[in-house]
């Protein structure tokens, strides 16, 4: 069974470019992003790795710390980084975790389907999928989401769904489709039009479980 939103993600010990790390402790109270990656040296996920690393601001505002994690060891992992910053021009500062025994993989079942089936599997069948990682501060997992290998993620809709995340928790609400920082926002079902008023000041009814509200800027 994989990992459910709002599962207490696992706990780990692991080898990272970086030195040891423990994951909780890693984390400590800063929200975290675990993303995989197939494989080092590889065109797509060099071109992941360089946008994750261009987004080190966004990442740092937003009081997160992202890692990722591919099937590598650590020495791979630091030549690798190279490639990585030369092809992004910017420095790559977050850690990698060197998952050679899949043990992190497993936990948080990173695998492909195939990876479970041969009784011999290939290197191939225990190269990670694209996963995405979002975890917060209480180390609970908010949000995953899977790509196959042969389409990269679009990390500028991680950030968008960490924002929606981070609005939502502090301030009781929910986002529309397509939300971006600013928009309006849409009033949880228990909440009654009356204490909605009270708490958000105007809302816009479009239908009556349909209410969006501003938030204060
Ligand atoms: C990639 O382009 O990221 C990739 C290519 C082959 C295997 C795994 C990853």
């Amino acid at each position: 069974m994989g990992l459910r939103i709002n599962d207490t993600v696992p706990d780990f010990t692991a080898e990272t470019d970086q030195g040891e790390i423990r994951f909780h402790e890693w984390i400590g109270d800063n929200w975290a992003i675990l993303f995989s990656h197939p494989k080092d040296f590889t065109p797509v996920c060099t071109t992941e790795f360089g946008a994750v690393a261009q987004l080190a601001d966004e990442w740092a505002r937003r009081k997160t710390k992202v890692i990722g994690i591919s099937v590598d060891g650590t020495e791979d992992h630091k030549r690798w980084k190279a490639d990585i910053e030369a092809a992004a021009k910017t420095k790559a500062g977050f850690p990698i975790i060197a998952d050679k025994g899949l043990a992190v993989s497993k936990a948080f079942d990173m695998l492909p389907a195939e990876a479970y089936l041969p009784e011999n599997p290939t290197p191939n069948d225990s190269q990670t999928v694209r996963s995405v990682f979002i975890i917060g501060p209480d180390k609970k997992l908010k949000l995953s989401m899977t790509y196959p290998m042969n389409v990269g993620r679009n990390f500028a809709e991680v950030l968008r769904a960490l924002d929606g995340l981070q609005t939502a928790g502090a301030n009781g609400v929910a986002m529309p489709a397509n939300w971006e920082v600013g928009q309006d926002v849409i009033v949880p079902l228990a909440v009654s039009d009356a204490d909605a008023e009270k708490k958000y000041g105007k809302v816009n009814k479009v239908l009556p479980y349909l209410r969006y509200v501003k938030l204060p800027s």
